[in-house]
Formats: structure tokens, sequence, C-alpha cells
């Protein structure tokens, strides 16, 4: 099935209370299909945030990046096939068995979701850290890539990514293997903490499955007018690369 542009979007629902979230889902309307709930929202409000977007007709994306022994983890996403949720998070470094048992759960209960993404590395770290206290040499453009490469090999048919590592991703685990990438900002967007930044519509030519957006929607004085902006812009990237 043909996706739209707006099938591109993931609005990252950072508010602090259910009715701040209720509220943008309602304002958004049609224009937005599926919202990344974190763990902000979800240690306060639990399933019931789930439940509220559930109802209104959209996919949830619960971003809890989990990283645990695998049987732990394994009966998270048990739980999150039984919540009907589309996309979940796993930290690669959890290791290939822990990513590989979560996704059989998907392939025994033969859900088909939620699409369980790889976290690699948080961008909150840098070489410094990985060297010091973890021992890892490798360039962190060679780790991403590498524990990318391990989820895959382990089941898992996507990971998160910046925008900036999408198309060496692609090159590696080839074109099907799923990239979400967080980290986008607009034409012009006054710089903040998220640093290594794309613009929707470059993202999506690099080749970018689904972007994330939070502040930008979330805070913009009319989200309507900024989400339908971005939406033309990942129109445009779409049009570059068709
Ligand atoms: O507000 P902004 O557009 O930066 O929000 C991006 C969302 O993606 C936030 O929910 C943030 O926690 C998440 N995220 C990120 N960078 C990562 C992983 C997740 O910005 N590496």
């Amino acid at each position: 099935m043909d996706k739209d542009a707006k099938d591109y979007l993931i609005v990252a629902l950072d508010v602090p209370t259910l009715k701040e979230a209720e509220d943008i889902v309602d304002e958004l309307g049609d224009l937005v299909g599926c919202y990344k709930v974190g763990l902000k929202l979800f240690l306060r409000f639990g399933p019931n945030a789930i439940e509220i977007l559930k109802n209104k007709g959209k996919k949830v994306f619960l971003d809890l990046k989990l990283h645990d022994i695998p049987s732990t983890v394994a009966g998270a996403v048990d739980a999150a096939v039984d919540m009907n949720l589309d996309m979940l998070t796993v930290h690669a470094l959890g290791g290939f068995e822990m990513m590989e048992t979560a996704q059989k759960i998907i392939w025994e209960k033969k859900a088909g979701k939620p699409l369980i993404l790889g976290v690699t590395i948080l961008t909150s770290l840098d070489e410094a850290f990985l060297q010091d206290f973890l021992g890892i040499d490798k360039p962190m453009e060679k780790q991403i890539l590498d524990l990318a490469i391990l989820a895959k090999s382990a089941g898992l048919r996507g990971v998160v990514a910046s925008p900036k590592e999408v198309s060496h991703i692609k090159e590696q685990c080839g074109k099907d293997f799923i990239v979400v990438t967080p980290g986008i900002r607009p034409k012009g967007a006054k710089k903040d903490d998220q640093k290594r930044v794309l613009t929707p519509d470059m993202a999506i030519i690099r080749g970018a499955d689904f972007i994330v957006v939070g502040r930008t929607i979330i805070n913009a004085p009319d989200r309507g007018k900024a989400t339908l902006s971005i939406i033309e812009d990942i129109g445009d990237g779409l049009h570059k690369v068709t």
C-alpha cells in the first residue's frame, strides 16, 4: 500500500498531562495518525494513555527503550501485543538473545505488531564515555552500524537512528530495514539540544521510513499549521526521491 506524506510522521506526545495529550490529538485530527508515548506520559498514566489514543483510532509507538534479561523483555513484549501497540523500542545493547527472544513473541503470537525497533547508542552518549566506561574503541558511527546489524540478525525489522545515520544503515541492512528518525527540525529552526538534526525532506531523501517530531509541533503557536508545513516538507522529499 502506498504511503502518503502524512503517514511518515509520528508526533512525540511529550506532555505532562493526559488532558494536554488529548487536546493535541483532537487539534491535529486526521493530520496525524501515529503518536509516540514516552516514559514521562507512560509512567504517570500507564495503559490509560495508550487506550485514549487507540480509542481515537491512532497508532501508538511506545518508546520505553526496554533493556533487561531476555525473559523479562519477552514478558513486556507479550503485554505490548495484548495492548495492540504498533511500535515498541528495545535497547540493542541488551544483546542478541534479548532482541531475538522479544521478536519471537511477535512471531509466536502471529501478531505482526508491535514493530520492535532497536535503539543503538543514545545520542546523549559520546565516544569518550563508550571508551572509558565500556571499553569500546570503535568510532561511534561504526558502533551504531554494528548494533543495527546485530538488531537485524536477531530478527528485528528496524531501528531508531539519527537522520544522519539513515543512509549508512540502509546500505548495510537493506532498504526494507525500517529506520525511524527523531532529531528533525524544519528549515531555519533555532538551534537547541538536538545536535545531529536534519530537515524533514532531507531525512526522507536519505531513506527514513518514519520521522518523529516533538517540540516543533507541540510548542507551535498553531500546531495544525506547523504539522502541515512538516507534511509538505516530507512531500517535497518524497518527490525528489521518486
Ligand atoms: O522535540 P523533539 O522533536 O526533539 O522530540 C524528539 C523525540 O524523539 C523526543 O520524544 C525524544 O525523546 C525522542 N528521541 C530523540 N533522540 C533519540 C531518541 C529519541 O530525540 N536518540
